[in-house]
């Protein structure tokens, strides 16, 4: 038997492997990326317009939503109506500078009227539970309820499994799984307790459901299957208790992290919307309509489901 039989046919693939003395700097300050716009063609309406999506009078949490898709959800929310947000994020100064940026931008474009909208941030690692625990109460003294959560706040990280560091993938875990497990209790504690018909938001990804290549992030993948799944058996124990428990599945998203991440990767994101049925890959203003149907009373009859937004990419 030739020496090379068990030799794979194709060479290994080139894995997008983080090298720790590389860090991405976080592009700008500056919110001029999509997923940020909050005042564009669609704009708010006057119009008819379906009542049960408008998320006036209730007040939204969202976690990790200094930046990115949570900054995204967190400002869809005050499109959509609401005047109360908290932003949740591991920092408390970054929680601050986005809630204040939040405000400002809304009132400086005109969309709302000056202090019409309250919107704070804290800073919480949601893997601590008792930091987590004080950051909702906080929230509920502050502004009185709780009515919509998006659990929002995940790492990824690439390692080829056979050399994953186990205390990275404990962290990973910590973050993505406990984390997302302590926000969701936090808040049907709340809202169970407040008599609230009250919606949370896992976020989850489509790698709950497809594996990503050639990128290697087993316990990601891993991580957002159980997010998906930890949805659906919260929702099973709370849905009479007036609590929704959904999961949202996002494809791949171009927030401006993704983008500088995959800079340096020649091709790669050339490759992830080729393989996406839709010819591209997601602007977090695709997102936008799905947080808000599953965070508002339009889904009211639906929970324990996962809402896959990724352009068809995990259907073929
Ligand atoms: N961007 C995508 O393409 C994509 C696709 C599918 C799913 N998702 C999921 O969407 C969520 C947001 O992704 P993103 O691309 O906006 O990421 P991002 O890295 O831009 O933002 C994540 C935010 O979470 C915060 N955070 C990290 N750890 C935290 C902790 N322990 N406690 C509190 N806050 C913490 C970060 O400071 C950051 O502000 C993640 O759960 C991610 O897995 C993203």
């Amino acid at each position: 038997m030739s020496t090379t039989a068990n030799a794979p046919k194709h060479p290994p693939p080139k894995h997008a492997t983080i090298d720790e003395s590389v860090t991405v700097p976080y592009p700008g300050d500056k919110l001029d990326i999509p997923g940020h716009e909050t005042r564009h063609d669609q704009g708010s309406r006057t119009h008819r317009t379906l009542k049960s999506f408008s998320m006036e009078g209730k007040v939204c949490v969202v976690t990790g939503a200094a930046r990115g898709l949570g900054n995204m959800f967190a400002r869809t929310f005050v499109e959509s109506g609401c005047s109360k947000v908290a932003i949740i994020d591991l920092r408390q100064e970054d929680a601050d500078k986005a809630a204040a940026q939040l405000v400002s931008d809304f009132e400086s474009q005109g969309q709302v009227e000056k202090g019409e909208i309250e919107c704070i941030g804290l800073g919480c690692d949601v893997a601590n539970e008792a930091a987590v625990q004080a950051a909702f109460n906080t929230i509920v003294q502050k502004f009185g309820a709780v009515h919509a959560v998006v659990a929002n706040a995940g790492i990824v990280e690439n390692y080829p499994a056979l050399e994953y560091p186990a205390e990275r993938m404990r962290k990973l875990f910590d973050i993505n799984v406990h984390g997302v497990f302590f926000c969701a209790r936090e808040a049907a504690k709340h809202m169970i307790e407040k008599n609230i018909q009250g919606s949370i938001v896992l976020i989850a990804s489509m790698s709950a459901n497809i594996v990503n290549y050639p990128q290697p992030q087993m316990p990601y993948n891993s991580s957002k299957a159980a997010v998906k799944h930890m949805a659906a058996s919260l929702a099973v124990e709370w849905a009479q208790k007036g609590v929704r428990v959904n999961s949202l599945s996002p494809g791949y998203m171009l927030t401006a992290l993704t983008k500088a991440v995959v800079a340096p990767h020649v091709g790669m994101l050339e490759s992830w919307a080729e393989k996406t049925p839709m010819g591209r890959v997601g602007d977090p203003e695709d997102l936008k309509g799905a947080i808000v149907y599953l965070a508002s009373d339009a889904s009211k009859f639906t929970t324990g489901s996962e809402l896959v937004v990724d352009g068809g990419y995990s259907i073929i």
